[in-house]
Order: C-alpha cells, then sequence, then structure tokens
C-alpha cells in the first residue's frame, strides 16, 4: 500500500468538482436518444456535438471561426500527439524543436518515434526566440528541416509560463521563414486564473500547416479519455490518414456534450477559483518555507509550479525522504528533453486538498533542507538562471 500522503505528481483537476450528478443525467439522457449511434463505429472525426462543442469554446476563446469539420476527436490529447507527430514524420531520426522541460507523455512518444529532439532554453515568456533561431540556422546548414516545432505555449507543462502575444508572433515568424509547421497543444488553455489570455497559434496565423491539440482531461476529467485536434486541409487528410482506430469514444464523448451544451466557459468558472486557491495556498507555503534557498513560478493559469532548488541539494536523497516522509512530486529530470539531472521540481496542487497543500509543503521543505550540504542563501535570483 502506498504511503503517500500528499500527492503532488500527476497533473489533475479537483475531483471535488467533478459533476457528478450532471454527467449521471447526461448518461441517462444520450443512452436513451443515441442507442443507434452508440451501436456503430464513430467514424475517423467522432461525434459531431461535441465537435461543435469544442469548435465553438475554441472560437470564442480565440476570436475566430472553427469549422467542427476539421476537428478530429482522439483518445486523450495525447493520441493526438502521437498521431500528429506520426503524420509529419518521414524518417527515424528526423530533427524537432520544443521546449528544453516538456510534458513526459511527449517526451515518451517522441523518443519512441526515434525523433531527435532540439531542446530550446527558456525564461519566464517561454522558448528563447534566439535559440530558437540559433538552432534553425545550425539545422539549415546540416541540410536538416525540422518537421515541427511542439509548443506548450499557455500555461505550461511543467513551468508554468504563458507565452507573451509579442513572443507568439516571433515564433510564427521564424517558423514560417524556415516553412516548420507548429504543433500546439493547448490542454491548459480554460484552466485560467488571472491576468490577459494570449491568443493561440492559430489566432495569430492562418497558416493551415500549423496543427492544434486540445483535451477534456483537465477541464473536465482524465478518465473521459477525450482529446481533439483542429487541423485544416490538406493537413487534416494527412493526420486522418494516420488513423487506424475507427474513432474514439462515442458514449463518453456523448455524455460530454450533453454536459457542455450550454457551453464550456460554465464549468470552467466554477472549477477554476478552487484551483486558483490551491495555487496560492502552494505559493504561500513555498514562500514561508523555501524563501531563502529557491525560487518558483507563480503561474497565471494550469496546474504546476516549477521549483528552483539549491545546486547542493541531493537529488535522489531529496526524492527518496520525501517519499519515506508521504510527499510525492516529480523530478526535473523527468520533464528534460534529454532526460538530465537539473535542480528543479514541479509540484501539481490541482488534486489535493487545500489541508493536505498546507501539511505537504512544511515536510517536503524540511526534506529539501535536510537533503543539502550547506545552509547557504540561494546563489540564483531566476527560474532560469543557468542551471
Ligand atoms: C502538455 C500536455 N499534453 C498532453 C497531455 C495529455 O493529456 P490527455 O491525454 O489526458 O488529454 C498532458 C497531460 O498532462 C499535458 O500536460
Amino acid at each position: 500500500m502506498s504511503n503517500i500522503l500528499y500527492d503532488f505528481g500527476a497533473g489533475r483537476s479537483d475531483p471535488s468538482t467533478f459533476p457528478t450528478e450532471a454527467l449521471q443525467a447526461a448518461a441517462v439522457k444520450v443512452i436513451g436518444e443515441q442507442f443507434e449511434e452508440i451501436t456503430q463505429y464513430p467514424g475517423n472525426l467522432g461525434h459531431a456535438g461535441l465537435r461543435r462543442a469544442m469548435a465553438e469554446r475554441e472560437g470564442q476563446r480565440e476570436g475566430v471561426t472553427i469549422d467542427p469539420d476539421h476537428m478530429i476527436l482522439t483518445n486523450g490529447s495525447m493520441q493526438a500527439v502521437t498521431l500528429t507527430a506520426e503524420a509529419l514524420q518521414e524518417n527515424h531520426g528526423d530533427a524537432i524543436l520544443l521546449e528544453e522541460f516538456s510534458y513526459p507523455g511527449t517526451l515518451s512518444a517522441y523518443r519512441s518515434l526515434k525523433f531527435d529532439m532540439v531542446g530550446i532554453r527558456l525564461d519566464e515568456g517561454g522558448m528563447r526566440i534566439d535559440h530558437m533561431e540559433e538552432e534553425l540556422e545550425r539545422l539549415e546548414k546540416e541540410g536538416r528541416r525540422p518537421k515541427f516545432i511542439y509548443a506548450i505555449s499557455t500555461y505550461q507543462n511543467p513551468t508554468g509560463f504563458n507565452m507573451p502575444r509579442a513572443r507568439r508572433q516571433e515564433m510564427i515568424d521564424l517558423a514560417a521563414r524556415y516553412e516548420v509547421p507548429i504543433i500546439e497543444d493547448n490542454c491548459y488553455a480554460d484552466v485560467h486564473y488571472e491576468g490577459d489570455i494570449e491568443p493561440a497559434v492559430f489566432a495569430l496565423d492562418d497558416n493551415p500547416n500549423h496543427i492544434y491539440l486540445g483535451s477534456l482531461s483537465k477541464i473536465l476529467a482524465p478518465g473521459f479519455r477525450l482529446g481533439y485536434i483542429y487541423a485544416r486541409p490538406p493537413m487534416l487528410e494527412k493526420i486522418l490518414a494516420r488513423r487506424h482506430d475507427a474513432g474514439s469514444n462515442y458514449l463518453a464523448s456523448a455524455i460530454a456534450a450533453e454536459f457542455y451544451k450550454n457551453g464550456i466557459a460554465d464549468h470552467a468558472a466554477h472549477t477554476n477559483p478552487v484551483l486558483k486557491n490551491k495555487r496560492d495556498l502552494t505559493t504561500a507555503g513555498l514562500k514561508h518555507e523555501l524563501d531563502d534557498i529557491c525560487v518558483w513560478s507563480n503561474p497565471v493559469g494550469g496546474l504546476f509550479i516549477w521549483v528552483r532548488i539549491p545546486d547542493d541539494v541531493d537529488r535522489k536523497v531529496l526524492y527518496e525522504s520525501a517519499q519515506a516522509n508521504g510527499v510525492n512530486f516529480l523530478p526535473g529530470t523527468a520533464f528534460h528533453y534529454q532526460n538530465r539531472n537539473k535542480p528543479y521540481l514541479r509540484l501539481a496542487f490541482g488534486h489535493l486538498t487545500e489541508q493536505q497543500i498546507e501539511d505537504g509543503i512544511p515536510i517536503l521543505a524540511r526534506c529539501l533542507r535536510e537533503s543539502r550540504t550547506s545552509n547557504e542563501a540561494r546563489s540564483f535570483e531566476t527560474l532560469f538562471d543557468e542551471a
């Protein structure tokens, strides 16, 4: 049996906001009304009602019109990550660009597809355009054009940055110059707490080679296993050509579509303040416990806080002692595109109770101090000082 009492590991939303009764009612209704469709295979694009709901939501947020027939429902956005990479890949060893720290599920998929991943250095605004340009230039000199740029530009996992609009435009301009499509993974877009909503790439640039990925995992629940791709022809057909599974779960899609019939923003308006409060508790705990030796992100959306820890922390000892004391987190290594052991950890705060956050952070802080070889104050000012 696990002895983890404070699980800052997995990125999940708050289970107490799960809309049980509304979903039960939706399930009864759609099984009664759509049993004929449920007895058939859903087809490549998937449930039309859910595609309409997602197209409407994305269009609303981004201020553009989206054709629901350019939406493909997938088995979580993880299938979307894999499918789109397969569609753009030509050979093993093809180069792709991505954030130096990125989502481990994506890294694992790209590793098994044998891409040559080029990690782009980060600062508070996301991928550094100067470094991206340097790498694109280097690859061009080697006669290689990267197959795509994978970008989690909004409330990034794991670092929490939100790329400012001007930098998004610079990334788009650079991608256009080198003729590289952007795969934008925007699964945290509606987990928004405060401040400006930065536009998605497709809202800034109508280049049909860009691909957009979304998910219901963070705004509803990962157990639905529903995500989606927004791609325009001919990219749409190119992606669909890689699909061989006869479509995504129709029943789950029908329930979600029924639940969302009055719009997605309603549920987010209920869940986001709960999550924001947990973010605040986590950062307040860190400030109280670790201000003299660590720095961390203060994300304006998403589910994660990225913590830069002192260099002299023995990271193996820290992980083991945290586990032994009931605290789980993910170490920086898990997010590095080359699995390098870097002095960071990620705290996911969405699914813990407020009490667990308040109790867990001081235990983590004690383990962290005990795993150091000194008591020295921190020698870095920002999250992205060279580590
Ligand atoms: C950036 C990013 N992309 C994709 C996923 C996969 O989500 P799912 O397959 O549940 O939609 C996650 C999950 O944490 C994620 O953080």
